[in-house]
C-alpha cells in the first residue's frame, strides 16, 4: 500500500473512527442494558472452542464496520494466498506455510511446482521411529543404558512451543511404556542447564539441540556445554576416540532447517531432522521442533495436535467471515487497540496446565506483529501489536489484578478455561474434590470477567463506597472456553491464535513472519562480548556502557 492507500484511509477505517468518538464514554454495562442476547450475539462456537465477544466496547453496527475493513483488506484472499504457499513473507521473499505441517497424509499442496506434503509426513514418520525406539527403551546411550531423560536445548520458537504445550498435555504421558522425562534449557547463561547437569546421568541422557537457523548462540552455548560434559564423563575427555563417537551418535539429535550446520557441528545425518526455511521459528511446533512433544505424550497424541490445528485452519478459511473465529478475535484487538486506544492486553489462562500459555503468545504476538513499517516500507501512522503479557488467572488475582481492577491504564484480557475437567480421574473421592477446584476456578473465570466489565456495580449496594474502594470497570474483555483441554483443542486454539496474528497483520499492512527487530541486539552482544573478554575497544562506546564494562572488569580483578 501507499501512503494514500493505507488502510488508515478506507472509507471503513475513517467511518469506525467516526463510531469511535460516539463510543469512547459508553460503559460496557450500559452495553448490556440496551438490548437482551447480548451473550449469544457476540458469542461463535467452531471446532471445540466457544468464543464470548460480548464484553467488548462495541455494538453490532461496530462489527459490521469492522468487518467491512477486513473486506476493503481483502482479507479473504490474503487467507488464501497464505494456505496456498505464496510468498506472504515478503521482507524474506518466501512463503510461510505452517499449515502445510498440519496437512493430512492424503492432502497435496504444490509449491512453486513440488508437493510438499510427502516431505512434511516423512518427517513425522522419522520423528515416530525415534519415539517409539525411545518408549521401547531401545534408545541406549553410549554405555548402553537406555535414555531416561531427554533436553531439549532452544530458545524462542524452538523452545516456547514445545515447552508449552508439553506441560499443558501432561496428563496425556503415555504410561505403558518405558519413561522418559522432557526438559527443557534456553537461558544463554546456563541456569537450567546448570541444574540439569548436577542431577542427571550423562549415561542416559539425550539433548535434543533445537535451532533453525543453528547458528542461535543461546542454544549453541548450551549445547557445546553438554558436549564437554558428556565427552568428560564418559568418553576421557574426548581421548576415547570409539566413546566419542558413540557420544556424539546416541546423545544427541538436531532439529533445523540447516543440516550442513547440524553436520559440521557433529550430528549424526540419521539424528537430524529437518524442517524448511517456510516454517517460521515461531510457527514451528508442529513439525521437528514439536519432537519434545510426541516424546512426552506419544505420536498418536501429537497427531491429533497436529488434526485439531488443522480443523482450526479449514474452519479459518471456509468460514464467513462474520462467523470465523480468528477474524473475530483479531477484529476485537484492533477496535481495542486503534479505535479505543486500549494498548494493553493480558492473557490469563485458568487452568494451571496452560502455565506457559502467555510466554507463548508473547512471542507468537509481538515478534509476528510488533512492527512500525508496512510492507511498502512506509512508517504505520497507526498502532499495531499491543504490549501483551499474562500469568495463570488464579495466580495473577493475587498479582497484578489490582491494576486491572483499579489502576490507570485500559487493558484488553482473554480469560480462558475449560468447560470440563477430571473426568478421567479414577479414585471418586479425589475426582469429586479436583471437580470441585475446577468448579471453583470456573467462579473466578466467570467473577473476574464480570467485574472487570460492570466495576461496583457487580455487587450493587446502597452504602457509599469510599474512592479507594469503588471499581469503575469497562475493562474489555474476551472469553474463550475449551470443551475440553485435549491435544485436539489445544491444537485449534494455538492455531486460532495463530491466524488471529495474520488477520490482524494483514490489516495494519505489516509482515508477520520476519523479525528483523532482533538482529541489530544480537550483533552488538557479539561485539561487546569481545570488548569484555579482551579488554579492547571499549573507548568506542558510549559513558554507560563503558562505566559498566569497568565495574565487571573491577570485580574481575577483585579490586
Ligand atoms: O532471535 C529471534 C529468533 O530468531 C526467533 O525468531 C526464533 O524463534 C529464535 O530466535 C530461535 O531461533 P533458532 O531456532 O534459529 O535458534
Amino acid at each position: 500500500m501507499t501512503q494514500s492507500s493505507m488502510i488508515h484511509h478506507s472509507p471503513a477505517w475513517q467511518r469506525l473512527a467516526v463510531h469511535a468518538d460516539e463510543m469512547r464514554d459508553v460503559h460496557l454495562k450500559s452495553l448490556f442494558t440496551e438490548n437482551s442476547g447480548r451473550h449469544a450475539r457476540f458469542t461463535r462456537r467452531g471446532v471445540g472452542l466457544t468464543l464470548d465477544l460480548s464484553k467488548h466496547r462495541w455494538r453490532d453496527e461496530t462489527l459490521s464496520m469492522l468487518l467491512e475493513l477486513a473486506r476493503e483488506a481483502d482479507l479473504e484472499r490474503a487467507i488464501a494466498r497464505l494456505q496456498n504457499g505464496e510468498r506472504v513473507n515478503l521482507s524474506e521473499d518466501r512463503p510461510a506455510l505452517h499449515t502445510a505441517l498440519r496437512l493430512p497424509p492424503e492432502a497435496s499442496l504444490v509449491v512453486e511446482g513440488e508437493d510438499v506434503v510427502p516431505d512434511v509426513h516423512e518427517t513425522l514418520a522419522r520423528m515416530q521411529a525415534m519415539v517409539e525406539k525411545c518408549h521401547a527403551g531401545q534408545w541406549r546411550g553410549a554405555t548402553g543404558r537406555p535414555i531416561t531423560d531427554v533436553v531439549n536445548l532452544g530458545v524462542g520458537g524452538s523452545d516456547l512451543g514445545p515447552l508449552m504445550v508439553t506441560h499443558a498435555l501432561a496428563d496425556y504421558r503415555p504410561r505403558d511404556v518405558h519413561q522418559v522425562d522432557i526438559h527443557f534449557a534456553s537461558t544463554m547463561d546456563g541456569s537450567q542447564l546448570a541444574d540439569y547437569l548436577t542431577r542427571f546421568n550423562p549415561a542416559t541422557t539425550l539433548f535434543v539441540l533445537s535451532s533453525k537457523s543453528f547458528t542461535t548462540i543461546d542454544t549453541l552455548s548450551n549445547a557445546s556445554t553438554a558436549r564437554d560434559w558428556l565427552m568428560t564423563r564418559l568418553a576421557d575427555g574426548g581421548q576415547d576416540t570409539e566413546m566419542s563417537e558413540l557420544v556424539m551418535r546416541q546423545h544427541f539429535i538436531g532439529v533445523s532447517a540447516k543440516p550442513e550446520r547440524m553436520s559440521e557441528w557433529g550430528i549424526d545425518p540419521r539424528h537430524q531432522l529437518r524442517f524448511w526455511e517456510w516454517v517460521g521459528g515461531r510457527y514451528s511446533l508442529w513439525g521437528a521442533i514439536g519432537l519434545p512433544i510426541a516424546l512426552a505424550v506419544g505420536m498418536d497424541n501429537f497427531r491429533e495436535l497436529l488434526a485439531g490445528a488443522h480443523d482450526m485452519d479449514r474452519h479459518f478459511r471456509e468460514t464467513p467471515l462474520e462467523d470465523n473465529l480468528p477474524v473475530l478475535l483479531a477484529l476485537a484487538g484492533i477496535w481495542n487497540v486503534n479505535f479505543l486506544d486500549v494498548r494493553a492486553h493480558s492473557i490469563l489462562p485458568y487452568d494451571g496446565r496452560l502455565e506457559y500459555f502467555a510466554s507463548y503468545l508473547e512471542q507468537l504476538e509481538m515478534e509476528s506483529n510488533g512492527k512500525s513499517v508496512t510492507n511498502d516500507g512506509e512508517i504505520t501512522p497507526y498502532s499495531t501489536c499491543p504490549v501483551l503479557w499474562g500469568q495463570l488467572g488464579p495466580n495473577a488475582q493475587h498479582a497484578f489484578y489490582q491494576l486491572l481492577h483499579q489502576g490507570t491504564q485500559a487493558v484488553e484480557c482473554d480469560f480462558i478455561a475449560p468447560v470440563r475437567r477430571y473426568d478421567r480421574v479414577e479414585d471418586p473421592a479425589t475426582r469429586a474434590h479436583l471437580k470441585a477446584q475446577h468448579r471453583l476456578t470456573l467462579a473466578n473465570c466467570i467473577a473476574q470477567s464480570r467485574v472487570l466489565m460492570l466495576g461496583d456495580e457487580a455487587l450493587p449496594s446502597d452504602v457509599p463506597r469510599p474512592s479507594h474502594k469503588r471499581y469503575r470497570g469497562n475493562q474489555p474483555s474476551t472469553t474463550l472456553l475449551l470443551d475440553r483441554l485435549t491435544p485436539r483443542t489445544l491444537g485449534a486454539l494455538i492455531a486460532l491464535y495463530e491466524h488471529k496474528v495474520f488477520v490482524q497483520a494483514t490489516l495494519w499492512d505489516i509482515n508477520p513472519f520476519d523479525q528483523w527487530g532482533v538482529e541489530l541486539g544480537k550483533q552488538i552482544a557479539s561485539e561487546t562480548e569481545q570488548i569484555l573478554a579482551s579488554r579492547r575497544g571499549a573507548e568506542a562506546l558510549d559513558d554507560s556502557s563503558r562505566g559498566l564494562l569497568d565495574v565487571v572488569w573491577q570485580a574481575q580483578d577483585g579490586t
